[in-house]
């Protein structure tokens, strides 16, 4: 038995929902995966080819493994061909992909009958927040939270129309490292900030009120501290364009831009912010996806 995983990439906060917005893109990591007889064999094409290990610690094949376990089957072998289109350690939810990736193939292998809920509390297990697993999983406009360990979440269709520019940078940024920057404790005028900017940009995003989203794009709880990790942020924020919002993507170091239509004036400026810090950028114009995970078995 052969399964196939299509898990799209997703653009986590946008800006002031911090570990609880996460928005779906179209841009995908496929995943083909069938048990053998004994043995681990990982194939990897695209993104990560060169840096994603091919043993025991894939996370896909972890993932594959952790649904094997909960089903209580024994996993004899496995061969897993990954191609991958989404940017590793740029903020766009590569991790999140693979762990989708993995616990739907292992439960469709494995049979282990998990539930959505199931899958998103083991990724969320994973990735230790749920803003870029629910939109990998759900696809769409997620809104997530978390009530002790279980997630919660809603799911609204992006307004029509919505395009996603991202100014993927040539260097990576783990989210751990973009986590430690953080401080422990915020000012109260910086989470009342946050709180207000969210429930707008929810609001223009559920009623497609564009002209709100530069203003309700704005953060205060981690681009600021993100700023020394990502050369350019800075600047990049500061780009005003009408019915546009521009935010770090997850915890960087990409840049993503949210308009009603495509921008190559800002599609300029973001390259020559990155390039005049020595940095190559690949600008990926791109639209929200809505299925998220897409499965079937191949043979
Ligand atoms: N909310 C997470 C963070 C997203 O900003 O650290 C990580 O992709």
């Amino acid at each position: 038995m052969k399964v196939r995983v299509k898990v799209p990439a997703s653009t986590a906060n946008l800006g002031p929902g911090f570990d609880c917005l996460g928005l779906a893109l179209k841009l995908y990591n496929t995943g083909d995966a069938e048990e053998t007889a004994g043995g681990l064999e990982i194939q990897i094409a695209g993104e990560g080819e060169k840096s994603l290990p091919r043993g025991k610690s894939n996370l896909v094949y972890k993932m594959i493994a952790l649904a094997f376990a909960r089903s209580g089957k024994k996993l004899r072998g496995l061969k897993i061909c990954q191609t991958n289109e989404i940017p590793t350690a740029r903020g766009l939810g590569s991790s999140s992909a693979a762990v989708i990736a993995g616990l739907v193939a292992g439960d469709m292998l494995a049979k282990a009958r998990m539930t959505d809920r199931d899958i998103l509390d083991a990724s969320v297990e994973s990735e230790g927040h749920p803003d870029n697993v629910v939109p990998a999983l759900l696809g769409g406009l997620a809104i997530s939270s978390m009530e002790g360990k279980k997630v919660q979440c809603v799911i609204v269709s992006p307004p029509a129309g919505l395009k996603v520019l991202v100014a993927v940078p040539d260097f990576e940024l783990s989210t751990k490292k973009a986590r430690t920057a953080l401080p422990k404790s915020y000012l109260k005028t910086d989470a009342v900030f946050n709180i207000n900017k969210t429930a707008f940009l929810v609001s223009a995003l559920f009623l497609g009120n564009y002209s709100m989203l530069g203003s309700a794009m704005q953060d205060r709880i981690h681009q600021p501290y993100r700023e020394k990790l990502v050369p350019g942020l800075r600047e990049a924020l500061q780009i005003k364009e009408k019915n546009t919002g521009i935010a770090l993507s997850g915890s960087g170091p990409s840049i993503v831009v949210l308009s009603d239509r495509r921008l190559p004036e800002v599609k300029s400026r973001l390259k020559d912010i990155f390039n005049k810090r020595g940095h190559a950028v690949r600008l990926l114009e791109l639209e929200p996806d809505s299925n998220g995970v897409q499965k079937k078995f191949i043979s």
